[in-house]
């Protein structure tokens, strides 16, 4: 803390302060003991939706629909945040120091800079940062679908932005986009021979989601590896990693190394998920400065200077984000243990969800679910019709999500 702050701090008279206390105060609040606290709720108590007090939202509402991350932001995120945001009239310099982080995170080598130069005259090096992961996917169709028509692959339950967007430039546009969707394994897993078969000359973009939303399976790095070595160059392999730290493995497996190894890999990432930032719009992408003179031909800027000061934060707050492994791990490991009980058949995730078959119209009890105030998504009704997805939640939010469940459920036929 600077010496003028310390003042004011100590006085508690300016804004700074103030917020600097408050979030302080709150962070010491949010973290382990509002855990302990949930955890001594539960324990011989009935869970109430009145009772609930989540993260982000109103009081008495489990929101579980969103993929969201329910312990909140590193409270070193929000400090940052604070810091920097009565110099907002300043344009941002800060990009360097969260690239910084991250390449210290990542363990990836940054170009040498010239500390008296700009950041923006700075060598290019392998990251690009962005307002949100969608960004990046969005640079990516822009990229290698819109413009001249070409084909992307992606497994059948599939995240599927990229696949959207090429529907959309053939529906819209007339571009001659060709979406291939390739099955998965029986236990939901990309088949990458499957998608290797499928790829043709006309191929520009390979999607992988890894973990996959909404199945929640992992791929390891070596599969990957050996995918793309298979595959023509010219095809872009992009994997997204959104989730990739709640993976349950240490360390957290990464295909940064492909693509640093490979110039038609990309890697992306967000800080919505891990990082707790969903509202901040923080992603980035580890690329070639092939793909990325692809992208920066349609980019329009990139992320504000708020999101990039928290993003470096969160970055280095390791012990916060070990903790949003471990209550993601406690949500997950509950609803299994619940599912095995109930004889519901789930799909065992690596995400920040669950898929489970409810063996009726899942549409119905989501609106039910909803009527009690506790919302899970049912959106993948093409492929899931009698499936929900739950996201993680506190330990309190997952009770009460369960007691809720039971309770439609035993009235549903
Ligand atoms: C697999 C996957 N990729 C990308 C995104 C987009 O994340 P954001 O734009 O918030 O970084 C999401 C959001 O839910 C996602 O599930």
């Amino acid at each position: 803390m600077h010496n003028s702050d310390n003042e004011s701090f100590q006085k508690g008279l300016t804004r700074r302060g103030f917020m600097k206390g408050a979030i302080a105060a709150g962070a010491a609040v949010t973290l382990s003991d509002k855990l302990a606290m949930a955890t001594k709720m539960i324990s011989g108590k009935a869970p109430t939706i009145e009772a609930v007090r989540g993260v982000g939202v109103d009081p008495g509402l489990v929101r579980m629909s969103l993929n969201e991350n329910p312990l909140g932001p590193s409270p070193r995120a929000v400090e940052a945040i604070a810091d920097r945001m009565f110099g907002v009239n300043r344009y941002g310099t800060e990009l360097g120091d969260l690239m910084q982080a991250l390449s210290e995170f990542d363990e990836v080598e940054l170009p040498k800079r010239d500390p008296n130069r700009s950041f923006f005259r700075s060598p290019p090096g392998p990251f690009i940062l962005s307002s949100g992961s969608s960004q990046i996917l969005g640079l990516l169709s822009l990229a290698y679908l819109s413009r001249e028509g070409g084909e992307v692959v992606e497994a059948e339950f599939g995240y599927g932005q990229l696949s959207r967007a090429g529907s959309f430039y053939k529906e819209i546009f007339g571009v001659d986009v060709n979406v291939i969707k390739a099955t998965m394994t029986k236990g939901y897993k990309h088949d990458l021979d499957v998608m290797a078969d499928l790829i043709t000359e006309k191929t520009s973009l390979a999607v992988i989601t890894n973990p996959n939303n909404p199945t929640g399976t992992l791929l390891q790095t070596e599969e990957m590896d050996q995918f793309i070595t298979k595959i023509p160059s010219s095809v872009v392999v992009v994997i997204d990693e959104a989730y990739l730290h709640f993976a349950e493995q240490d360390p957290i497996p990464s295909a940064i190394p492909l693509a640093l190894k490979y110039d038609n890999v990309i890697v992306v990432r967000t800080f919505s998920k891990a990082y707790a930032m969903a509202a901040l719009r923080l992603g980035y992408g580890v690329a070639s400065q092939k793909i990325q003179t692809e992208l920066r031909k349609y980019s329009t800027g990139g992320p504000n200077v708020l999101a990039s000061v928290a993003g470096a934060a969160a970055v280095r707050d390791l012990d916060h984000l070990q903790k949003s492994r471990e209550v993601v791990w406690q949500f997950k490991h509950r609803l299994y243990e619940e599912f095995d009980k109930m004889g519901l058949e789930y799909i065992p995730s690596q995400g920040t969800f669950i898929m489970v078959n409810i063996n009726r119209s899942s549409r119905a009890v989501v609106t039910e679910m909803r009527k009690r105030k506790v919302s899970v998504s049912s959106r993948r009704q093409d492929e899931f019709k009698n499936w929900i997805r739950i996201s993680a939640g506190t330990d309190y939010e997952t009770e009460v999500f369960l007691k809720t469940l039971k309770d439609v459920l035993s009235k549903a036929s």
